[in-house]
């Protein structure tokens, strides 16, 4: 358990120090930013802000680049969620979570009483009806200024006309290839260098199956995905392999616009994602209990200041763990989680000199799941008028299932892997069967995106959301915790070492440069089991000033981010 936390932390590795942030020059714009983890397609959803295109068409222009440029998270065969808050202070969310298909059982991935975690991992039983495509197309049809045309052509283009590899990018293939992905007959088409060999930095990858694919959506919109020739390719492919998804699940598909979760932490307001994700109910949880507490008197980084906010995470954790699910499946206590009132019964229960145990808090629950993956991707946007996108979006693990649908070039999700997979059995292996997140035909697995969306005084601060599996939430926690209680820029507070904490295993892992020894000492005498190593996460992320400038900060511990400007006046970080 405690390796499979330490990997997902460890997200990337780090290509910059983070010290040396510290002094680069900002990318600010008064004309809108795109911050995402691919240079390119930060640059399609620039352009589209260039052309008059508002944050959403920009948003849903840049997730279809990332779709291309991205291939281990960029998606059109996963899910996601997005958040829009428009100029007039507005705010709601489009909810594209993968939903388990019609034939799917609460056992089906056991085998013989254990789970198989092959069966979730990679192939055709891993996948979740595809929701992205629907989704784009929901937020295009409430706010898209642009014609959808026009908006997904440039990824079109991207996939047909290729795009040069980085190093990084063409190492994953390459390891993809050789490994998971390899066994997959469509994915090496797909993705294999043609003629044989193995990619490298400078190459050019043509994705022509992809473009064809999404010329269709561009062209028929979400219904090509859902209705026609790229749905009979889906189901053909899942018959042909044994996968359960059909032509019906597809064409059943709903992506929904739901009210956000809100949230107020020392005069900000927190918009942040509702069930099926868990993000924005833990994230306004965890502010709540620290609210009490002086953090920024304490010092950002002090043994005190640290002890405050793991046993607020251990406990939006463990009730986590308890309450959250598909809203449209369960009853999940919104309202009262991110209440002051369940706050500070919680804060009360914080002894301010010593660490709680975390099985002494949750013995009802023995642990909670850990197959949550980190390669998810969030994008931030921000447009001339003041519309803010926050949007993360995934295929689970590394290129979600590594299976390409035969012809139509896209890889499918290996989201079914975020559902609670053995029924009424929890144990100390980090495997939970309560019921809030069991499979059942049509309901969307839990999520822990946390696309957040930050205001004071009706305007705009913060745009921020991170990948990482179930660290994603202690990762926008830290961002936003820097901008609103230790009132870091963003840069600083994108680069600000994090820390991970998810009730079970009681263990917190703490990025190396985040604290002293003295610091990890002190944390140990009060009872805390500290690991020290690892990244975590990948927040893209974007400050606004009180003057309307914008600052845009991609993350450094993941290779290629940018953030773009319409102006062209881009640089790599
Ligand atoms: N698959 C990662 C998440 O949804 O949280």
């Amino acid at each position: 358990m405690i390796r499979r936390i330490a990997a997902a932390v460890a997200v990337v590795a780090l290509t910059v120090p983070l010290a040396a942030a510290i002094g680069d020059v900002p990318v600010t714009s008064r004309d809108g930013l795109v911050v995402c983890s691919s240079a390119p397609a930060c640059d399609v959803g620039a352009k589209i802000l260039g052309r008059g295109g508002n944050a959403v068409d920009a948003a849903i222009a840049t997730a279809f680049a990332l779709a291309v440029t991205h291939p281990s998270a960029g998606n059109i065969g996963g899910g996601g969620f997005m958040i829009v808050r428009t100029p007039n202070g507005d705010a709601t969310t489009f909810d594209f979570r993968e939903k388990a298909p019609l034939k799917s059982t609460r056992t089906m991935y056991l085998r013989d009483g254990e789970i198989d975690i092959s069966l979730t991992n990679a192939g055709y039983l891993a996948p979740g009806v595809p929701g992205t495509v629907r989704g784009l197309g929901l937020a295009h049809k409430r706010f898209g200024k642009l014609s959808w045309r026009e908006i997904v052509t440039p990824a079109v283009q991207l996939a047909d006309e290729g795009f040069v590899l980085s190093d990084a990018l063409a190492r994953s293939l390459n390891h993809q290839l050789s490994g998971a992905m390899g066994r997959f007959h469509a994915s090496v088409e797909a993705y294999g260098k043609p003629g044989g060999g193995t990619w490298a930095a400078g190459d050019r990858l043509v994705l022509k199956d992809l473009a064809k694919t999404l010329r269709l959506i561009a062209t028929g919109g979400p219904d090509a995905f859902y209705k026609g020739w790229i749905a009979d390719r889906i189901a053909e492919d899942m018959a042909a392999n044994g996968g359960l998804i059909t032509k019906e699940d597809l064409a059943k598909y709903e992506a929904k616009e739901r009210a956000p979760v809100r949230g107020q932490y020392r005069g900000y307001e927190i918009i942040s994602m509702p069930p099926p994700s868990s993000g924005g109910t833990a994230l306004i949880e965890m502010l709540n209990v620290l609210e009490p507490f002086d953090l920024k008197a304490k010092g950002r980084n002090s043994a005190d200041s640290l002890h405050l906010q793991i046993e607020a995470m251990r406990r939006a954790y463990l009730d986590r763990a308890r309450f959250l699910g598909d809203p449209d499946f369960v009853e999940v206590p919104v309202a009262r989680l991110i209440s002051k009132e369940h706050a500070r019964t919680l804060s009360g229960t914080i002894d301010p000199l010593k660490a709680s145990r975390s099985v002494d808090l949750g013995k009802d629950i023995v642990a909670p799941s850990s197959q949550e993956s980190d390669e998810t991707t969030h994008f931030s946007v921000i447009d001339r008028n003041g519309m803010a996108v926050a949007s993360t979006y995934t295929l689970e693990g590394s290129y979600g299932s590594r299976a390409v649908v035969k012809g139509a070039g896209f890889l499918l999700n290996n989201e079914m892997g975020d559902f609670n997979k053995n029924p009424g059995v929890t144990d100390g292996a980090g495997n939970i069967g309560t019921a809030a997140n069991l499979i059942d035909p049509g309901k969307r697995m839990l999520s822990s995106m946390t696309p957040t969306i930050v205001t004071r005084n009706g305007r705009v601060v913060l745009i921020t959301g991170s990948p990482g599996g179930r660290t994603i939430i202690n990762t926008v926690l830290s961002v936003v915790l820097g901008v609103t209680e230790f009132d870091l820029d963003v840069r600083d507070a994108v680069d600000a070492p994090r820390m991970h904490h998810q009730w079970l295993p009681d263990t917190v892992t703490i990025e190396r440069d985040g604290v002293t020894e003295e610091v990890v000492q002190k944390l140990r005498t009060m009872g805390h089991t500290v690991n020290v190593g690892g990244t975590q996460g990948d927040a893209n992320s974007i400050q606004v000033d009180e003057a309307g400038l914008a600052t845009g900060a991609a993350d450094r511990r993941s290779p290629g981010g940018k953030a773009s400007t319409p102006a062209g006046l881009t640089s790599p970080r």
